[in-house]
């Protein structure tokens, strides 16, 4: 299937390593350009000029996207490289790394208000551009009450988001601007999460891949092949979405 990304203009937040770097990775091998941005610059550097070495148009500079101010500025120009923006995908997260009776505004500020201030940045970029859509990375610990080794403040802000992008499709529908969810369950990948879980808690590791029907994590491409759908023209009728990519760890009826 055609996805019709050719020529299409991206930026992905968080595309150094992971759930992020696969999303960048796959939008690109299909003819799209990107742009991406990490705090860490040296795992930023060499992602990049590992896609530029391939052909492909990649750009990326370090921020970090707390940083409002330096954020917006570091947005501006990657439109301006890109020559436009057509995709944005909200994907960055500060997977518990709150401390302290102060987390829960910092897991506001980096689970939830980024992705809100970054949409505002990408809005009247998207307005102008082809087929434009909005994809958020989730998580199903957004409803998922037991056997989760994240803390309470992920789940919570990653309720809101759902919430606040599904209302966003809604609002957009007028301007042709789509918005969807992508909610994965565990993923394992290089310098992952679960990758620290399954060195630290080898148990609880086993458990949360019995919790999936295939008895296993999911992996990143898996993440970016249902993104990088809904981000796509070919998804051209769905908005609204969350889409779960979690090898049927919740057992739910999906209606
Ligand atoms: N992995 C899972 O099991 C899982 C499950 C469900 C949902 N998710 C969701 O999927 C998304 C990606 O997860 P992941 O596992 O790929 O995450 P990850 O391994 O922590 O990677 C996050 C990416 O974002 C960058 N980043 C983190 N904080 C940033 C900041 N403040 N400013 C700029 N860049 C920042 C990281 O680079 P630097 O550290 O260098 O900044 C990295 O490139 C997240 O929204 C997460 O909640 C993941």
């Amino acid at each position: 299937m055609d996805l019709g990304l050719a020529n299409k203009r991206a930026i992905v937040t968080g595309g150094s390593r992971g759930i992020g770097m696969a999303i960048a990775d796959s939008l690109l091998k299909d003819g799209a350009s990107i742009a991406t941005c990490a705090r860490g610059q040296e795992a930023l550097e060499r992602t990049i000029g590992h896609w530029r070495d391939q052909g492909a148009t990649a750009f990326g500079s370090a921020v970090d996207v707390s940083d409002a101010e330096a954020f917006a500025s570091w947005f501006e120009s990657a439109v301006k490289q890109l020559g436009g923006l057509d995709i944005f995908v909200s994907n960055v997260t500060s997977m518990n790394q709150y401390q302290g009776i102060e987390r829960w505004k910092q897991a506001f500020e980096a689970d939830l208000l980024q992705h809100i201030r970054a949409t505002e940045l990408a809005l009247p970029h998207l307005k102008q551009g082809n087929s434009p859509s909005i994809v958020y990375i989730a998580s199903i610990a957004s409803i998922m009450t037991a056997n989760m080794p994240t803390e309470t403040e992920y789940g919570a802000m990653k309720a809101a988001l759902i919430s606040y992008a599904t209302q966003l499709a809604n609002k957009l529908g007028k301007d042709n601007i789509r918005v969807n969810l992508v909610s994965p369950g565990p993923i394992y990948h290089e310098n992952g999460f679960w990758q620290g879980v399954e060195k630290h808690k080898p148990d609880l590791f086993k458990r949360a891949a019995a919790l999936s029907v295939f008895n296993r994590l999911g992996t990143s491409q898996e993440v970016a092949n249902a993104a990088v759908f809904l981000a796509s023209p070919a998804a051209s009728n769905i908005t609204g979405a969350n889409l779960r990519v979690d090898g049927g760890t919740i057992k739910n009826v999906n209606f």
